[in-house]
């Protein structure tokens, strides 16, 4: 017979996403309220191997919905990529007697999950939380939208500048391998032009663009780009070089992580972390939590890293259209 799920864990992993506290906040008192005892891991995976741990009553989470970051730290941790490292994990999930563990991050986050899982057994439920927006079965994770709207504010305030100045402005967001963060803040602040790691470019085709925007009559433009779409730096120049119009570079970066998560990133932190606990209490062993057309939902957990998942290209081509 199944052992009942009594006590259960919760650690954040990978880089920090505005929700993530949330997330945590939501775990928490779904398991209270469901009779569990729950263990923060601290500093991600870092603090699963070494066993730096406490305890989280309900009061102990108060006060956090509204904060960007995590309260339980993270970390980048080498050594979950390491047999030895997972190894340790295990250990101190059974010295902890954690009968389930709900892992929040990124894809990253759900591999060393997976692993772990195989080698104790303990149940995983894995809560997407990334600015990234790149896991499978989901359509969106916890700080995608905050993020989104931080750096739109940004460029809001860039346009500006571009408009009294008459320049182009080459706006480099976040997203080291995927272009879900500047395909939807190019869509949203109307970029004439949009550069993903996703979609091949040529810069003889990137200045010709800036070229027929000017005889078309615009007088300035903006370019959002992805972090992952190249050397941003070499972009601006090469247009200035090629076009001879006035170009400036800003690089938005750790903003996009940090600050007060939206309204739509903290619901969707509450609903995926009442959801972990409930799946732990029915059984499962390895899922995400996930939204899809609105709804949550779940998916194998493997299935969230192995699977890459698809940039909507409309999004895209509109997005091009309407920045003629
Ligand atoms: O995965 C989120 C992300 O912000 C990426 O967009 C970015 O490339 C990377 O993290 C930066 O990582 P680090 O926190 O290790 O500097």
């Amino acid at each position: 017979m199944e052992m009942p799920v009594k006590r259960i864990g919760v650690v954040t992993a990978g880089g920090d996403a505005p929700g993530m506290n949330a997330a945590i906040r939501s775990v928490v008192r779904s398991a209270i309220h469901n009779g569990l005892e729950v263990i923060g891991f601290e500093r991600g995976y870092a603090g699963l191997i070494e066993g730096q741990s406490r305890p989280l009553g309900a009061r102990s989470v108060s006060g956090i919905i509204n904060l960007g970051g995590t309260i339980l730290k993270t970390v980048r941790c080498k050594e979950m990529k390491t047999p030895e490292g997972i190894e340790k994990a295990a250990e101190n999930l059974k010295k902890h007697g954690i009968d389930g563990l709900v892992t929040i991050g990124g894809d990253g986050t759900f591999t060393g999950a997976s692993k772990l899982y195989q080698v104790s057994g303990v149940p995983m439920i894995g809560i997407p939380a990334t600015i990234d927006n790149d896991v499978m079965g989901t359509d969106t994770t916890i700080g995608f939208d905050t993020a989104v709207n931080t750096a739109l504010s940004a460029i809001d305030k860039i346009r500006d500048t571009a408009t009294s100045h008459e320049r182009i402005f080459v706006v480099e967001v976040m997203g080291r391998k995927r272009g879900f963060l500047a395909l939807e803040v190019g869509l949203a602040g109307g970029a004439e032009i949009i550069l993903l790691p996703e979609v091949k470019f040529d810069m003889e085709k990137v200045c010709e663009k800036v070229r027929s925007a000017r005889e078309a009559g615009k007088t300035s433009e903006i370019i959002v780009m992805a972090e992952g779409a190249g050397d941003s730096r070499e972009v601006a120049k090469r247009i200035a070089e090629e076009t001879g119009y006035q170009v400036r570079l800003t690089v938005l970066g750790y903003i996009q992580r940090g600050g007060i998560p939206t309204a739509k990133s903290r619901i969707l932190a509450s609903q995926f972390g009442y959801h972990a606990v409930e799946l732990l209490l029915s059984g499962e062993k390895k899922r995400m939590v996930g939204i899809q057309n609105g709804k949550i939902h779940s998916v194998d957990l493997d299935y969230s890293w192995k699977v890459r998942k698809e940039l909507d290209l409309e999004k895209y081509q509109l997005a091009r259209i309407l920045s003629e």
